[in-house]
């Protein structure tokens, strides 16, 4: 179940199969945290660091980043990227810092996994200052993120109880929910917009690596089927795309994401 439900075991894939997209959204994510040089920032659920990242060059020399995951393996692969923060190996839901002590807070593709959204909320709240900004991003519903949807709906046809576990990866997709979290758990003016980008894969082949190799808890879903639910998965996957595969096998989709902003 541990595996299963973790980023561990896929961390090094990771940037292959969704780092590389989803970091095209880091800069709306900066920009929704309003971060600014000398501030300090916590990025909550940091993974492979790619907004860790944009928060250091935007805070500069004078500000601090702190990075907090729950997946050591994730972390290990940030380090490398961002020796500069502060990286804590941390439940979102116990943060490890004093009340108050942020400017802003970032998280990105990280609230649908929390088991209690209410409570990594609270303390994600609790850890800002009054007056502090949060600015999150979740997958919009699947179907609006076909590369990643259609994984979750291929596997969830060869594994079905398992669908809610493949799914929570746009369980915040709809914009309306998002934005009720973050006024129960206390956030003010709270701004929620969908934003989507091009999303391109050379080949179906370099769509599929970095899942066959286990990326993120997807991968992690593909590389538990025997041979005959991979091959199904992989057509499933190969008429999804068709009508978006250009005569050179290029794969052009988009791909949307909910961006959230909000004020303790
Ligand atoms: C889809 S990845 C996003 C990583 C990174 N923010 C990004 O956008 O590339 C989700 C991350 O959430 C982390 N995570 C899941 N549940 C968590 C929790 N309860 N507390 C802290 N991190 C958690 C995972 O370990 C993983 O690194």
């Amino acid at each position: 179940m541990a595996g299963r439900l973790s980023f561990d075991g896929g961390a090094d894939a990771y940037d292959r199969l969704v780092g590389r997209w989803s970091r095209l959204w880091v800069p709306s994510l900066v920009r929704a945290a309003a971060l600014r040089p000398g501030d300090r920032v916590l990025d909550v659920a940091a993974g492979t660091g790619a907004a860790t990242l944009a928060a250091l060059q935007a805070v500069g020399r004078t500000g601090r980043v702190d990075a907090a995951d729950i997946s050591l393996p994730m972390l290990r692969v940030a380090r490398a990227a961002t020796a500069c923060a502060r990286m804590a190996a941390a439940d979102a839901q116990a943060l490890p810092y004093r009340d108050g002590v942020f400017d802003a807070g970032l998280c990105q593709l990280g609230l649908m996994f929390f088991p209690d959204l209410g409570q990594g909320l609270a303390e994600i709240h609790r850890v800002l200052r009054p007056g502090g900004r949060f600015a999150a991003c979740v997958w919009a519903q699947a179907e609006r993120v076909p590369f990643f949807g259609g994984l979750a709906e291929a596997l969830s046809r060869q594994r079905p109880e398992q669908r809610a576990v493949f799914g929570l990866q746009f369980s915040l997709g709809e914009p309306d929910r998002l934005a009720s979290a973050l006024a129960s758990a206390g956030f003010r003016d709270v701004r929620v917009a969908r934003e989507s980008r091009p999303v391109v894969f050379a080949s179906f082949a370099e769509y599929i690596e970095p899942v066959a190799a286990g990326a993120g808890r997807l991968g992690h879903g593909y590389r538990e089927l025997d041979d005959t639910g991979r091959a199904a998965a992989d057509e499933h996957l190969r008429r999804l795309f068709a009508p978006f595969t250009r005569a050179d096998g290029v794969i052009h989709t988009v791909a949307e994401m909910v961006v959230a902003s909000a004020h303790t």
